[in-house]
């Protein structure tokens, strides 16, 4: 029996060695040299080759080496009979918490106005409104949202949340579905977005929300690329509906060298870097979920096909 690892430029050899160690009985294959095809019973992948993952007939799960699963249902022949299983640490909740923080303080404080003005010599001090008249937005307040909403409250940020179904998280008040979106995006003046990337969600921020939101808010996109409308939000920025934008995922990744966002003097680009996967408390809770399956028990957290997240 065997597990496969398909994540390209990953510590291969510090998996291989963990694997031998808490999970001996299982051969640890890294693909491309999978072995025999028959023998694969878990696939750990991020970004597998398209039609890869149909070649092996006694799958019982396949491991996202990630939160987001887009990358693995760009494939149309993924296997539809095997559970889903989405990765969510606790090491990259906290590290994607303390981007979100990172961005919404360079914007409370500034430090935007501060780098261009250095550009140019400019010695000018601004004044700045204090963390409790700044109302952060939070779309999608799932296991990276709500504790990113959780963080920004307990500093004394206003925080207000929004996510499909309505949730309850202390100190932030809850907004949802698409009825409520336009007057979370009214009252933040800074909008987060943790959302996944679902038929609902793509292009969902588009000229309409910019037009919505706050004049002169920021917006801060850490859940998926294709959920922002490119064009209009450089319009939006343009027009300076917008005051500022800090982007870590993107339509296409990595960004094409001709894209605007790279040379616009608002746009802030990341190269997908908010909460990268550690090696070894990925490894944790993955061979915990294994662990479960052998168990007949259901691992967790499980891509849900009905909701596309
Ligand atoms: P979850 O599935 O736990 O949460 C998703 C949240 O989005 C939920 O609150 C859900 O609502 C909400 N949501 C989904 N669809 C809609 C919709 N149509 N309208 C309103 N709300 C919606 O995911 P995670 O929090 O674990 O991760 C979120 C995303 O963050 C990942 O899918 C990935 O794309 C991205 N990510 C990015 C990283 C980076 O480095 N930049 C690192 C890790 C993750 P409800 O609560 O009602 O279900
Ligand atoms: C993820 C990511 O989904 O890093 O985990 O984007």
């Amino acid at each position: 029996m065997s597990i496969l690892f398909s994540l390209e430029n990953g510590n291969a050899d510090l998996w291989q060695r963990e694997f031998a160690t808490r999970l001996p009985s299982q051969q640890f294959q890294v693909f491309p040299d999978v072995g025999a095809v028959d023998d694969v019973e878990y696939a750990l992948v991020w970004m597998p080759p398209i039609g890869d993952l149909k070649r092996y007939p006694n799958l019982k799960a396949i491991l996202s080496i990630g939160a987001g699963c887009d990358h693995i249902l760009r494939d149309p022949d993924v296997p539809k009979n095997v559970p889903i299983v989405r990765l969510v640490d606790d090491v990259s909740v906290r590290d994607m918490s303390h981007f979100a923080l990172h961005w919404a303080l360079h914007f409370q404080r500034n430090f935007y106005l501060y780098a261009e003005q250095q550009r140019d010599g400019i010695w000018q001090r601004h004044s700045y409104r204090d963390i409790s008249q700044h109302c952060i937005g939070v779309l999608g307040l799932g296991g990276m949202g709500t504790p990113i909403a959780r963080m920004f409250a307990n500093l004394g940020f206003e925080v207000v949340g929004w996510s499909r179904g309505r949730k309850a998280v202390d100190a932030v008040t809850c907004f949802a579905g698409l009825d409520e979106l336009p007057e979370v995006l009214a009252r933040s003046t800074i909008v987060i977005s943790v959302l996944p990337l679902t038929s609902e969600t793509a292009g969902l921020l588009n000229c309409d929300r910019f037009s919505q939101m706050k004049a002169g808010s920021f917006l801060v996109n850490i859940g998926r690329g294709p959920v922002i409308n490119d064009a209009n939000l450089i319009a939006a920025l343009d027009e300076g509906q917008l005051g500022a934008a800090a982007l870590d995922v993107f339509d296409v990744e990595p960004l094409p060298t001709e894209h605007p966002f790279w040379k616009h003097p608002r746009v802030y680009v990341t190269p997908h870097a908010a909460g990268p996967t550690k090696d070894i408390s990925a490894i944790k809770q993955i061979v915990g979920n294994i662990g479960k399956i052998e168990k007949g028990e259901d691992p967790h957290p499980v891509w849900n096909w009905q909701l596309g997240y």
